[in-house]
């Protein structure tokens, strides 16, 4: 057995995740593919962009020095993480959409600095992503005890198991602004009635800015987020037996002041049939035609207190950036 092997077996027996069942309907791929795709407009929810490949372009995306939200929170977390631990005293922290967790070393830092010690519970839809997240926490925290869940947040939290005493719930990376209002709204509420109230929510939101700005972060010289973009089409294949070509379709993204969102699209570059077998059907595609993959919307003090009001949470504090860039919010349920 190689040390490669080794690792991975070593990796394997002690990497467990829990795959959560979902609490309600949610489509899956085949109805959103058919939803979605068979009709105009054309779209896609974003959360297919993440199998193993796609987070890991998303990570590297977060390198890029294009990509500001990811340091901008960094350096956020950073700063008050200490003030944020000292003021909820957590028992656990539960972070939806973790990815890597990378940012969350700021908390459970802050933690060991003030001998606070929750357990960390972390909740994705990747298993890549959760388990690089794990082997960087467990390596690092010795003290830590970690829960991971597999699953999609949107089927709800009623089969999350929970233990008694205060958490403090994590969203970061302006991830909320992946839903269009309404979507977000639902979900939030749903995360409220889930909450006890001596929880508190941490959540980032990505701020309204310069339209150049936004338009670099979507658009890097790399290309990495356009490999991101086209990679969704690769998924449609391996899930859907497509035969989607990316070489035919464009990545763009482009900042829509009026809506507050960055809206990314896949826009093909001549007329073609795509098929997909698991569907039994085609469809023929136009030149200049566009898929919707995601929407990032941006928002300011105003639409982001206006969300999680909304959604039954009242401010506790919003730190913002030096620059004004990025907001992330410690919020309670009222
Ligand atoms: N929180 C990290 C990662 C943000 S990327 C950061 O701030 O950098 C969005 C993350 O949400 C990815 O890890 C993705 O796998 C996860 N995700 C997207 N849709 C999801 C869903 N419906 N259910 C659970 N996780 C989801
Ligand atoms: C995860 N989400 C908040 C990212 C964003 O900025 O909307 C996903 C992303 N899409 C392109 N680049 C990054």
């Amino acid at each position: 057995m190689t040390n490669v092997d080794s690792l991975g077996k070593a990796l394997e027996q002690r990497f467990r995740c829990v795959r959560v069942p979902p609490a309600r309907h949610v489509p899956s791929l085949e109805e959103d593919a058919r939803n979605g795709l068979l009709s105009q407009p054309r779209s896609l929810p974003p959360k297919y962009f993440y199998d193993d490949h796609g987070s890991e372009l998303f990570e590297r995306i977060c390198k890029t020095s294009e990509y500001y939200p990811t340091r901008t929170e960094d350096f956020l977390l950073q700063q008050h993480a200490q003030d944020i631990i000292r003021s909820t005293q957590p028992g656990k922290i539960f972070e939806l959409g973790s990815g890597s967790s990378t940012k969350t070393q700021h908390l459970l830092d802050a933690c060991n600095e003030i001998a606070h010690f929750p357990s960390y519970t972390a909740f994705d839809i990747s298993e890549r992503a959760l388990l690089f997240g794990w082997e960087t926490l467990s390596t690092r925290y010795d003290w830590l005890e970690i829960d991971l869940f597999l699953g999609d947040y949107e089927a709800g939290f009623k089969n999350i198991p929970r233990q008694n005493g205060s958490r403090l719930v994590v969203f970061l990376g302006s991830t909320i602004g992946n839903f269009e209002q309404d979507r977000a709204i639902g979900f939030m509420n749903d995360l409220r009635a889930n909450m006890s109230n001596s929880d508190r929510l941490l959540v980032g939101f990505d701020r309204v800015k310069d339209e150049h700005i936004l338009n670099a972060a979507y658009n890097d010289k790399d290309g990495i987020t356009a490999a991101f973009n086209l990679n969704v089409l690769n998924v449609l294949n391996n899930e859907l037996g497509a035969n989607f070509d990316p070489d035919k379709f464009k990545h763009s993204a482009n900042y829509d002041a009026d809506k507050a969102q960055v809206e990314m699209h896949l826009v093909s570059a001549c007329t073609h049939r795509v098929t997909f077998n698991t569907l039994a059907t085609s469809i023929e595609i136009d030149a200049g035609e566009s898929i919707c993959t995601e929407i990032s919307r941006k928002f300011t003090t105003k639409s982001l207190a206006n969300l999680l009001g909304q959604a039954g949470f009242a401010i506790e504090q919003d730190f913002i950036s030096a620059d004004g860039y990025f907001s992330l919010v410690l919020a309670y349920p009222v």
